[in-house]
């Protein structure tokens, strides 16, 4: 069978590699995952959210739709393609859209006025892969659905920077701004095309026709002249609707009360055109990336249930990027989880040890065992390798006396224990 021309059998023997900015998470590194996954999901739950798990290919139109034509995202990123039965699918760029397409399928509305979500997993943007910037990466999200008042914004962005400062990455600092809502966005886009045309020559292709289609990505340009424009052009918060700007000054009001620590951007338009009222960037201590990062986006997204076809619903929420959380938080590896090697040596060896690791790991212990059994020497080296707190040695004799030997593997002291006192014992050192 060939596919594009190439045997799908390979002739020769040249290793195959990940796709580029496509990363393994060797079993070496997961502890740290793990780690963050649990902080994180600790944390949200406590604030009342519940997981939802959504699939990773999507409708190619959920992410037009959602995130919008004109954006980055849509535009140049999207692994986009035909199946063989000529559906139009893309893999998700990012986990609102989809929340929010289930959102809408289920009619949750229906049975819950407000719903607290947060999810895990992979996303896929084809960006040009760099230091914390991948093709496949993991986000972390929340999304509270269901509230449109200030305490909703405050909340969840105190519950965001509480996570990041529980990860103890330093320096942390929201940025926030406000996008205004349906009445003030017309306003600022004709101040945007009235500011942008009389420098029309100077943008890049892409913001000459962003100016028609939408000109509030042009802030978002990483072109350097459309970036030295941009940065003159009038910012949103001088043209709120009177509703906005109460809203923008009650959230300022109860993160100042909470303490969190923010200032505001008022440049600020992040990347996905779903955004009204509030959205924030969640910067702190880079490390390994260099100066201060970006590590949390998020915002308000009143409009997009609707616009996905659902009951007009307000929600806000927030993602971030765990490769990245990774790199800066560096270092700071959890323990490991402390592990009993089980040696088996003389006749039967073999048997007892896997009976013993088999009763023990059903007792709640991580437990390795030779499975071709070996001298006692070379069953000790492994253990020592694997980082084994304890061994115990299963020999013939200690079976006659219902007992193994114990091996405390940083000091090579040994005494027997009878089997009967072992997960007892075990229970008081790991
Ligand atoms: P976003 O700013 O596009 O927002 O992405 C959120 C976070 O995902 C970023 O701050 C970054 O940590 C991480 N990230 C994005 N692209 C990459 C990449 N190529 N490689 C590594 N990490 C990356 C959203 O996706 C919105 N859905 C956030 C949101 C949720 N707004 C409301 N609810």
């Amino acid at each position: 069978m060939t596919v594009g021309g190439c045997l799908l059998k390979c002739p020769t023997m040249t290793p195959l590699r990940s796709v580029k900015g496509m990363h393994d998470i060797l079993p070496s590194e997961i502890a740290k995952w793990h780690f963050v996954e649990r902080t994180y999901r600790e944390l949200v739950e406590r604030f009342g959210y519940r997981e939802v798990r959504t699939p990773i290919l999507e409708p190619l139109e959920l992410f037009v739709r959602g995130i919008g034509e004109a954006t980055d995202i849509v535009e140049k990123e999207m692994y986009a393609f035909e199946d063989k039965g000529g559906d139009r699918l893309a893999l998700r760029p990012e986990g609102t859209a989809s929340a929010m397409r289930a959102y809408i399928q289920h009619s949750v509305q229906v049975s819950e006025p407000l719903s607290k979500w947060y999810y895990v997993g992979p996303m896929f943007r084809r960006e040009r892969p760099a230091k914390g910037r991948f093709r496949q990466f993991y986000q972390a999200g929340a999304e509270l659905i269901g509230a449109q008042e200030p305490t909703a914004d405050a909340e969840i962005i105190d519950m965001a920077v509480q996570f990041v400062e529980r990860l103890g990455i330093r320096d942390v600092k929201v940025q926030l701004n406000s996008l205004g809502d349906e009445e003030s966005r017309p306003v600022y886009r004709e101040a945007l095309v009235a500011f942008f045309s009389r420098s029309r020559d100077a943008l890049c292709p892409d913001c000459r026709r962003r100016l028609e289609v939408n000109p509030l990505r042009i802030l978002d340009c990483k072109v350097e002249t459309c970036k030295g424009l941009a940065s003159e052009a009038p910012p949103v918060v001088e043209h709120l609707s009177l509703a906005s700007a109460e809203h923008f000054s009650q959230v300022r009001r109860l993160l100042d009360r909470y303490g969190t620590p923010y200032e505001v951007a008022p440049r600020l338009v992040r990347g996905l055109d779903y955004y009204t009222r509030t959205i924030f960037e969640i910067e702190g201590d880079a490390g390994e990336l260099g100066a201060q990062a970006t590590i949390v986006g998020g915002g308000r997204y009143d409009t997009l249930v609707s616009e996905l076809g659902g009951r007009p619903t307000p929600a806000i929420g927030f993602s971030f990027g765990i490769e990245r959380l990774l790199m800066i938080i560096g270092g700071k590896e959890p323990a490991p989880q402390r592990l009993v090697f089980v040696a088996g040596v003389g006749n039967g060896g073999i048997d007892r040890a896997a009976d013993l690791a088999r009763s023990l790991r059903k007792a709640g212990c991580s437990v390795e065992a030779s499975y071709g059994g070996g001298s006692l020497k070379s069953q000790l080296k492994r253990a020592d390798h694997m980082g084994a707190t304890v061994t115990l040695i299963a020999g013939e004799d200690e079976a006659e006396r219902q007992s193994v030997t114990w091996r405390d593997m940083k000091d090579g002291k040994q005494h027997e224990v009878p089997l009967s006192e072992l997960t007892g014992r075990l229970g008081e050192v790991l």
